[in-house]
């Protein structure tokens, strides 16, 4: 199974902050935003991943992420020219998926929440049998997101719908999507929607219309955020914040899954600390080393 980190976008949104960097480097409380997407592909047992940004972006995140030894992964990179849809990452990433299953999540999506590794580890297993997965995360603005309409008690998938002026239902998709080894041939299926991109939604509803397509609700334990507005990125650095400070462990170390997932050695951990210097993340690691956490 491949991953792609889709971290394009001119972040408007975000302007001056994103004036001359990437959004998907800018901070999320002690962390660069890239730090989550990344951790939860490594929860997922991913370990090739494809970086996709724009052509100035790009080698910034190899400045920071190198070729991922550092995580005990292998991480390569490739530019999207224009930012013209998601789904245009499985057409960039046609080389590397190279006929294998392949997740995709945001740069900007940060997941969290207990016993999201298994969650993720049932969608791997799906994507190796045929199927796509995508997450359903009950919001109270439709509206701006991908939406499922799901059937009540199955919660079968009916229908998806991209950014709908009158959403069918509260259940939005988070930018979080595995789908199986058909996905590049799916991918270059997808017509420009009105607006002109190649949605993920559109390659969801040919999973569906293929009944490939399952949907998992992320449930009320689960925080989902995107830091695409100043808002949500002041919110998502403060539960981040609250989180980490009132049990002491840090949200999606990259570092710290890796060994955990016996991925890299103690001493690699500890060369990784002693990298980030005396900063509480360089500590946390080295707490980490020594066996300070229980899992
Ligand atoms: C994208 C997708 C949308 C999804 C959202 C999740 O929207 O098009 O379906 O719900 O990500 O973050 P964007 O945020 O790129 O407008």
């Amino acid at each position: 199974m491949k991953g792609i980190i889709l971290a394009g976008g001119a972040g408007t949104r975000l302007y001056p902050l994103t004036k001359v960097t990437s959004k998907q480097l800018l901070p999320v409380y002690d962390k660069p935003m890239i730090y989550y997407p990344l951790s939860v592909l490594m929860l997922a047992g991913i370990r090739d991943i494809l970086l996709i940004s724009t052509p100035s972006d790009l080698p910034n995140f190899e400045r920071l992420l190198g070729d991922g030894s550092q995580f005990g992964v292998h991480i390569s990179y490739k530019v999207q020219e224009v930012p013209n849809g998601l789904a245009q990452a499985f057409v960039i990433g046609e080389d590397f998926i190279n006929g294998d299953s392949c997740a995709l999540v945001l740069g900007d999506n940060i997941f969290y929440g207990s016993g999201l590794s298994h969650i993720l580890k049932d969608a791997v297993k799906s994507a190796e049998n045929g199927y796509a997965t995508i997450f359903g995360y009950y919001v109270n603005d439709p509206e701006r997101f991908g939406i499922m309409e799901v059937e009540e008690g199955t919660m079968k998938i009916k229908s998806v719908q991209e950014k709908p002026k009158h959403p069918r239902s509260n259940y939005c998709i988070t930018g979080l999507y595995f789908y199986d080894k058909r996905v590049v041939e799916l991918a270059k299926k997808v017509k420009p929607s009105k607006r002109g991109e190649y949605e993920i939604t559109s390659l969801n509803a040919l999973y569906l219309r293929k009944k490939s397509l399952k949907g998992t609700i992320l449930g009320r334990g689960f925080a989902w955020l995107d830091a695409g507005t100043v808002d949500s990125l002041i919110t998502a650095s403060e539960f981040v914040q609250m989180a980490e400070s009132r049990q002491g462990i840090k949200i999606s170390a990259p570092e710290e899954i890796a060994y955990h997932y016996h991925w890299i050695s103690k001493e690699e951990l500890l060369a990784s600390a002693e990298m980030y210097g005396s900063s509480p993340y360089g500590q946390h690691l080295k707490n980490v080393a020594e066996g300070k956490y229980l899992y």
